[in-house]
């Protein structure tokens, strides 16, 4: 496997002043962070900052959302070359927090991918089931489109990136452990219906899929340790710089 990806997405769960602490104490654990790619998602409010403090350590900053437009009269929202500019290389879109309480619809998520794409940012697509959608069987159903709802139409050429993050939405912030050869499979899932939407090399080449929903130290080496599985997309444990240094420590060792 390439470099384990491991992405803190800190949701709006901190003040500005402990969005700084953590971020100082990440950053001091970077050292140990060799041979993983570490991505730190803050609040918008907190990116310059967070940037600032995490420079020259190895460990960069992502967005938890952008909009699709490049520039105008939309406000409260921010443009994927804005994020660039505050030296953001990677976002979060469609994660299910922003599906459920703010609408955010497939056609939004396939419109930011395709804006994040052409400023040569790296989107982080979050698909994921429910808890009703799996006990109905419907799972792969409701993977397969979000996927294609998300990616139909757009190609990737060797310069774009693209994660996505299988986050099945009964299991964040419920501190459940998933069985690592479900995650195994679903990740299989989706590695093939992207290789029906891109091309075999340039899924291979540019593509990570990475799994998330309640990520800690205990249960990340096993995650990791699946071959089509490149990664995790931590929420509650990332608050904790102890915790979070272990998952990368866990990832490394997988
Ligand atoms: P938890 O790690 O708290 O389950 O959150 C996962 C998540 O939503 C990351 O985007």
């Amino acid at each position: 496997m390439d470099n384990p990806l491991i992405i803190a997405n800190w949701k709006m769960k901190l003040a500005p002043s402990e969005a700084h602490v953590l971020a100082k104490k990440v950053a001091k654990s970077s050292a140990k962070f060799t041979g993983a790619e570490v991505v730190v998602c803050p609040s918008f409010t907190e990116l310059a900052a967070v940037a600032g403090i995490m420079e020259g350590s190895g460990v960069t900053v992502g967005a938890q959302n952008c909009f699709w437009e490049e520039q105008g009269a939309f406000t409260g929202e921010v443009s994927a070359s804005q994020l660039a500019a505050h030296g953001v290389g990677t976002v979060i879109v469609g994660h299910s927090e922003r599906r459920a309480h703010l609408g955010e619809s497939s056609d939004m998520v396939h419109r930011k991918i395709r804006m994040l794409l052409s400023v040569g940012l790296r989107p982080v697509l979050c698909v994921g089931e429910s808890f009703d959608d799996r006990a109905e069987g419907q799972k792969e159903v409701v993977l397969l489109r979000q996927l294609h709802d998300a990616l139909g139409g757009l190609w990737l050429t060797d310069a774009q990136q693209l994660v996505v993050a299988y986050e099945p939405v009964w299991v964040i912030g419920s501190g459940q452990d998933v069985d690592p050869k479900e995650i195994e499979h679903t990740h299989q899932v989706i590695e093939q219906s992207l290789y029906d939407l891109f091309s075999r090399e340039a899924v291979d080449e540019h593509v990570k899929i990475i799994y998330g929903g309640s990520v800690d130290p205990e249960n990340v080496g096993r995650y990791v340790a699946e071959p089509s599985v490149d990664g995790v997309l931590v929420g509650t444990a990332s608050l904790d710089a102890t915790q979070f240094a272990a998952i990368v420590a866990g990832a490394l060792k997988a």
